[in-house]
């Protein structure tokens, strides 16, 4: 009997360092193989940037503009093209796409711009200049995924600052935040994403004067907004402002501006790979912006469309809609129903932004951009329906 427990206890030892050395084999290939010794863990832990399948859906997710180019100026682009020297490295400095883009947007000659292959790389840049480890970028949340992606990308901290329910900004727990944190650069979507409002300007003006660093006022959704921050760029010197050519209609050639004060810039310039602006995107977006009247058209359409789609959906009792001044809608469904009537809506082929899962003040909340007048129909009926 005694011999028996002896040997089932000897049998049980044997069995759990063999288990141990398994684990710790497998452990070693990890390692072996680089991944974890290697790959810094908060790069392991992000999430890659969730794009979804589109394909032959109606795409609302997105906030592109649904609008192309009549065809004859697709014909003259085309004739443009003709002419590019592929063989040749672009203009490293896009001295000729700058001016066009400083007349096209009103840029003071007092400051200075900074071209990216979209805002993104701006963003990215303007954190690759004052990264240092443990150092904090701030914004207010929720806002544009991007800042705390490329925060941590970067290496440094991100603070996100809760605006209040209506999502305006907490004007006391900003400034306490910035007193704290000290923060590099404070990000300020204007109209914010996701939530579509402008923050109070003059709100916006204390927080410059309390930050200690920059502060980037991101105009991506300027062509649907009458507010802007270049013309404060002379009050303040610590003020960047960022804007894209994506949302006004050339979400597919990548092309973003940073404006702001030449010394500022010519320290981000630093960080720029040379060409980051390829010879086709400089062609096309100085060809685009000598029509400037047709993206400005459709804006104003999208902004009358955005106005009726609210007011539609304002009428709609179960679901709370918040004011837009950008080419997107964010609205509000009942309690735990957001991704059923998200995939209610797809399953009727239109492709929204279901952002339940953020959490947070965007649990039950879905996001719509404005499409053409036909798409924007389809999606209302979709919502009916799956609100029923
Ligand atoms: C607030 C904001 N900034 C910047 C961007 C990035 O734009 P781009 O296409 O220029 O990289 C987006 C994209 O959705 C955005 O919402």
């Amino acid at each position: 009997m005694h011999v028996q427990r002896n040997i089932a206890l000897l049998r049980s030892l044997i069995c759990k360092q063999y288990m141990a050395s398994k684990q710790l084999s497998s452990r070693n290939t990890v390692s072996l193989t680089g991944i974890d010794r290697w790959i810094r863990p908060e790069i392991c832990e992000l999430k890659p940037y969730y794009v979804p399948d589109s394909d032959d859906l109606i795409k609302l997710d997105a906030m592109e503009n649904p609008y192309t180019w009549p065809e004859p100026l697709v014909d003259e682009w085309l004739e443009v093209l003709r002419n590019v020297s592929f063989n040749r490295y672009p203009d490293p400095a896009s001295r000729k796409l700058k001016q066009r883009l400083c007349s096209s947007f009103a840029i003071p000659d007092t400051v200075d711009v900074l071209l990216g292959n979209g805002s993104d790389e701006l963003i990215q840049m303007i954190m690759l200049a004052v990264s240092v480890p443990d150092r904090v970028i701030l914004a207010p949340e929720p806002t544009f995924s991007m800042y705390r992606m490329i925060t941590i990308t970067t290496g440094m901290k991100y603070v996100g600052v809760p605006l209040q329910s209506d999502f305006n900004l907490d004007v006391d727990a900003m400034l306490e935040a910035i007193a704290i944190h000290q923060p590099a650069v404070v990000f300020l979507s204007f109209p914010n994403n996701p939530s579509g409002n402008l923050f109070d300007a003059e709100t916006m003006c204390m927080l410059i004067e309390a930050s200690p660093g920059l502060v980037v006022v991101d105009e991506a959704y300027h062509a649907f907004a009458d507010k802007t921050f270049v013309s404060r760029m002379e009050d303040y010197k610590n003020l960047l402002v960022l804007r894209t050519l994506s949302k006004m209609g050339l979400a597919g050639l990548r092309l973003g501006l940073l404006i702001g004060d030449a010394k500022w810039l010519d320290e981000i310039n630093k960080v720029r790979l040379p060409y980051n602006i390829n010879i086709l995107v400089q062609v096309s977006a100085e060809f685009a912006l000598g029509h400037q009247h047709i993206f400005d058209k459709q804006a104003r359409q999208i902004c009358r469309d955005r106005d009726a789609m609210l007011a539609e959906l304002r009428r709609l009792d179960a679901i709370s809609v918040y004011p837009s001044h950008a080419n997107f809608i964010l609205f509000r469904v009942p309690p735990g129903r957001a991704t059923e009537i998200f995939e209610s809506i797809k399953s009727r082929d239109v492709l929204i932004k279901n952002l339940h899962n953020a959490g947070g003040m965007l649990a039950d909340c879905l996001r719509v951009t404005v499409g053409k007048p036909d798409e924007n129909r389809a999606f209302m009926e979709a919502l009916k329906a799956a609100m029923k």
